[in-house]
């Protein structure tokens, strides 16, 4: 392996003569490198090229504290070092088995040559796939407790990028992206999130991750690496300058952002950058930026498939509560009750039946637990809800052991309502009647506005609350799904316990928002954006696409097949089949796809794809060798080719073939699909259309 570190001294004026000296690093390929530099102030610059066009320009790097002096210029280099790293590790379950690390490292060691003299380390590591870097502040005399009011890393940018982004928002990611000028960014007038009514934006930023796309086909992503004890980074948008600039999200409960005590480091802020839009999805440079498992043997947790009481609760069909009342501080069946709760052990175990039955490993219960009546739209929402105690008409015992017996799992549900206190209170217990019950995953929810008030979903209290509840959760082998989530920032790495998260507009948003739900385009931008950040409870698999016998104004805005290719196209190691038992049992021959369809992988081809436009992957399953594909579009229908060059030499394949029939539409006729049944090898080459807002899913088996 070869690394190149040089020290050059650059003499474009006679006063630049006099500059520092600067650090140039190279990524193992050498297509990006990266120059860092302290200008005659002191202050410190980086810059990146990438295939020797500049990505970005000079850039500085710096903090505001409460109390204290910015950390702005007046540094010296006091050391600076360069280290190659290469390794191939393995996930327990992931898109692969093996990632390859491989990195050059220079860390510069910086302190400000008067006054306190502190210090401040950054450590830059370059990619074949883009550049991470992060500050460390190591332990020091004059200083041992940092109060951050601002973090100021710059990413000035050479062109006016398109754009897809959502709004900075301090408490929610479930939002449509917008495609836009970097110059055009404006943040304030996009905020669609109909039933979320809670949100902080202030200023025009947008949250991370965040794509562009250039003119010359350079593709960039902005995001961040391993989210520990700090507050979530939004990046605020210079539509002149064309700039992004960090931009923390803070609390109304301090003045500062970050509270930290020495010696610590921030996450890693990471630039994906690649000449084309699927390299950008095969990238793992946000896992690599993460420590290895800290974990161990994970192997109590398996990759699976879920069913659940789940879409009938937003379609209407049944209610997550029971209609109890708290008498006296305690939740009571006061002869209430309404009759429409859907946890109830007969339903559940209708799920467990259809479950078994297709080759479902899971069976997710929303609604199980006391509380529900009050769990949304009340300020006080502290002891409201119980994670122990089920309603009278659902059998906790006779439905964990009708599982059992079924081979199917009961997937845990935690509503915590963002009401941290009473959550944090229960975890231990919470988790133990998960481990006394056999129960390996559970969905933790943190819908409302976060208690104690004045926090934000995305600030340092949460970030910790979030980590500590996967850490927590994983000594009861006990792994965690969480909507209303943090971003995913790689941590997957580290706790492999995290198995997935929400984190974007889910299909949810179909049952009941008022604004249309997720149009055609959504999940063909979601994949080049939030997945770069990693795995998603999205739910799919709604082929009842316009439910009106439940909701005459809501629907599904794809086509069937474009519902059965996410399950290849969206990455998760828990994937939802989230339509009701009955609307499955109505279409066998669409169903037969999500009973075949892997959850875990070996290999990940993403053969083709524009950004917002369409996505072609190929999975390969973990232990069986089988492939499948999955191909989304937009609202435009298009005809894609595929090479299956990635299949096995010498094997003929048994292809199942489940694409868009001639007349489908997402609106007009998203039912429409056509099955197909072909022999596929290494050499096949075949051409398929996508309808309007449509799909292409095929299951490709080994023949003996
Ligand atoms: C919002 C979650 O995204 C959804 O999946 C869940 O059903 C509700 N909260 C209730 O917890
Ligand atoms: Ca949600």
């Amino acid at each position: 392996m070869r690394i190149k570190f040089l020290l050059i001294v650059i003499c474009i004026s006679l006063s630049s003569c006099l500059m520092k000296p600067e650090t140039v690093l190279v990524s193992p390929d050498e297509a990006i490198s990266l120059e860092f530099s302290l200008n005659e102030q002191g202050k410190p610059f980086y810059t990146v090229f990438f295939k020797n066009k500049s990505i970005i320009k000079e850039s500085s790097l710096g903090f505001d504290f409460e109390n204290s002096k910015p950390f702005l210029d007046n540094f010296k280099v006091i050391k600076s070092s360069t280290t190659a790293f290469n390794e191939t590790w393995q996930m327990p379950w992931g898109e692969q088995l093996d990632v390859v690390n491989n990195y050059n490292e220079l860390r510069v060691e910086l302190q400000e040559k008067s006054d306190l003299k502190r210090k401040l380390n950054i450590v830059f590591k370059v990619y074949n796939d883009g550049v991470g870097f992060r500050y460390e502040f190591p332990k020091q005399d004059n200083f041992s407790e940092a109060f951050i009011t601002e973090e100021n890393t710059q990413f000035n940018l050479t062109e006016d990028y398109k754009t897809f982004w959502i709004p900075g928002d301090w408490d929610i990611y479930e939002h449509l992206y917008s495609t836009t000028k970097l110059s055009e960014i404006d943040a304030s007038v996009k905020r669609n999130h109909p039933s979320l009514g809670q949100t902080y934006i202030p200023e025009n930023a947008v949250n991370t991750p965040v794509t562009l796309v250039g003119k010359n086909g350079i593709h960039l992503s902005f995001h961040e690496a391993a989210l520990v004890n700090y507050s979530g980074m939004t990046l605020k948008v210079d539509t002149d300058k064309l700039s992004f600039k960090s931009s923390l999200v803070g609390s109304r409960n301090t003045t500062y952002k970050v509270k930290r005590t020495l010696p610590f480091h921030t996450p890693w802020r990471t630039i994906q950058i690649t000449d084309n839009a699927p390299d950008l999805i095969q990238s793992n440079l946000i896992v690599n930026l993460n420590e290895p498992n800290k974990l161990g043997d994970v192997s109590w947790f398996t990759p699976m498939k879920y069913t659940g009481v789940w879409w009938e609760m937003h379609l209407g069909k049944s209610s997550w509560d029971y209609g109890m009342e708290m008498v006296d501080g305690k939740w009571t069946d006061t002869g209430k009750a309404h009759g429409k709760h859907g946890a109830t052990t007969e339903n559940v175990k209708r799920f467990i039946d259809f479950s078994a039955k297709n080759n479902i490993g899971g069976v997710l219960v929303e609604g199980w637990n006391t509380g529900w009546e009050r769990w949304i739209g009340f300020e006080d929402r502290e002891g409201v809800f119980d994670f122990v105690t089920p309603y009278p008409d659902y059998n906790l015992d006779e439905v964990t052991a009708y599982a059992k017996e079924k081979g199917v799992e009961i997937i845990m549900h935690h509503e915590t309502s963002a009401a941290t206190a009473t959550y944090e209170k229960q975890q231990d217990v919470a988790y133990s009647l998960m481990q006394k019950y056999g129960m390996h995953a559970v969905k933790s929810g943190y819908v409302g506005k976060i208690l104690p008030k004045g926090e934000y979903h995305h600030g340092q209290y949460m970030v910790n609350q979030y980590n500590n509840a996967a850490i927590k959760a994983a000594k009861y082998q006990v792994a965690v799904n969480a909507h209303e989530p943090i971003k995913a920032t790689g941590l997957r790495r580290t706790y492999p316990n995290i198995i997935s998260r929400e984190g974007l507009r889910g299909q949810e948003f179909n049952a009941w928002s008022s604004d249309g739900g997720n149009p055609p385009e959504h999940l063909p931008i979601v994949a080049f954006t939030r997945m770069l950040a990693g795995p998603i409870d999205y739910t799919p698999g709604i082929f009842n696409i316009k439910f009106d016998d439940y909701k005459k104004n809501n629907q599904v805005n794809t086509t069937l097949a474009h519902q059965l290719a996410l399950y290849v196209v969206i990455y998760s190691p828990v994937q939802m089949a989230a339509d009701l038992v009955e609307h499955y049992e109505a279409n066998p021959k669409p169903l037969q796809f999500i009973k075949d369809v892997g959850v875990d992988w070996s290999e990940t081809k993403v053969l083709d794809g524009e950004v917002g436009e369409f996505v072609t992957i190929a999975r390969k399953e973990h232990g069986t060798g089988n492939w499948f594909l999955g191909s989304i579009t937009d609202e435009n229908s298009r005809v894609i080719e595929i090479d299956f060059s990635f299949l096995d030499d010498n094997q003929l394949y048994e292809a199942k073939i489940y694409k868009d029939g001639k007349n489908a539409h997402w609106d007009k006729n998203p039912l429409d699909i056509e099955f197909q049944t072909i022999e596929l090898q290494r050499t096949s080459k075949l051409k398929f259309p996508l309808a309007e807002g449509g799909g292409l899913a095929i299951s490709i088996k080994k023949m003996n």
